[in-house]
């Protein structure tokens, strides 16, 4: 089917108290086991297109792929710009056909971040698309985003509130101790933070740095109101693992069926926690 935007994703989240996933893409092979997993769990899913594949010139290629093969899947899919550096990027995405944009503006002041939120807001609903926004901070580095770990990195809940007063976004990303990459040990997550941000605000809230977050804690973040869970590295390394499983004859194709495998794999284990299965 065609693309949908993440709003639409999000209602069936949200009357399923379930999160969708929103998944990383960043070669051909990656989209093709994420597209074929979230067909045969018939799962709607968010497929993200972030900054390491932009860096690496894959912005509009990644989009059309994605595109074309959501085209032959039954289930809802939203192709999403993640972790958008500026507004230019976001009217390349949409340019694109991007269905859906997020605008990183944690790094800014408040005003800053409302300010350039709304700039987004304006462009993405002219162009029929969905828009999140992050308040707090995303610790750890991925794709070469990181945070001065001076600063603090809990979103404020007086900043929800003013924020969300300021910009209707569809969905925003909260730092709550979430990190990108792998966690060394157990992530400390505040869910009393989560819980209270949930309090004072309707917006479906994002978790990022979703890979190596324990089962019962992602089960605790959608019980307290998650509704969107984004996965890069993990995805990222079942390919490259499963790729190296089977490297021993040096045949590429053995090698990219077993990365796709790995992925497959890797998604639906995914899939089956945030949909609570
Ligand atoms: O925006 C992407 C994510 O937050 C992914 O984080 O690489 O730790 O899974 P992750
Ligand atoms: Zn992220």
């Amino acid at each position: 089917m065609a693309l949908v935007t993440m709003r639409e994703v999000l209602a069936w989240a949200q009357e399923r108290k379930v999160a969708i996933p929103a998944f990383n893409v960043d070669t051909l092979e990656i989209g093709q086991a994420l597209l074929e997993t979230v067909e045969a769990e018939q799962c709607p899913a968010i497929i993200a297109v972030g900054q390491a594949a932009i860096r690496d010139g894959k912005l509009a290629a990644l989009g059309k792929i994605v595109s074309h093969l959501a085209a032959d899947v039954s289930v809802p899919v939203v192709l999403h710009l993640d972790h958008g550096q500026s507004v230019e990027q976001v009217v390349q995405a949409l340019c694109a056909g991007f269905t859906s944009v997020m605008i990183d503006g944690s790094r800014l002041s408040l005003e800053d971040n409302i300010a350039v939120t709304r700039q987004v807001l304006q462009i993405a609903q002219a162009a029929g698309a969905s828009v999140e926004a992050e308040l707090g901070a995303i610790l750890g580095a991925e794709d070469n985003i990181a945070h001065d770990d001076s600063k603090p990195f809990l979103v404020r809940v007086q900043d929800v509130v003013d924020f969300t007063g300021a910009v209707q976004v569809d969905a925003l990303a909260v730092g709550i101790g979430n990190a990108h990459g792998l966690y060394k040990g157990r992530p400390n997550l505040d869910f009393q933070r989560l819980q209270e941000v949930k309090d004072v605000t309707n917006v479906p809230l994002v978790l990022h740095g979703g890979s190596g977050i324990p089962g019962d804690m992602i089960q605790t973040a959608i019980e307290i109101g998650i509704r969107k869970i984004n996965v890069a590295t993990e995805i990222r390394m079942a390919y490259v693992q499963g790729m190296l499983s089977a490297s021993a004859n040096g045949d590429y194709y053995e090698m990219v069926t077993a990365g796709k495998d790995a992925v497959r794999q890797m998604a639906k284990s995914k899939i089956d926690l945030f949909l609570r299965r």
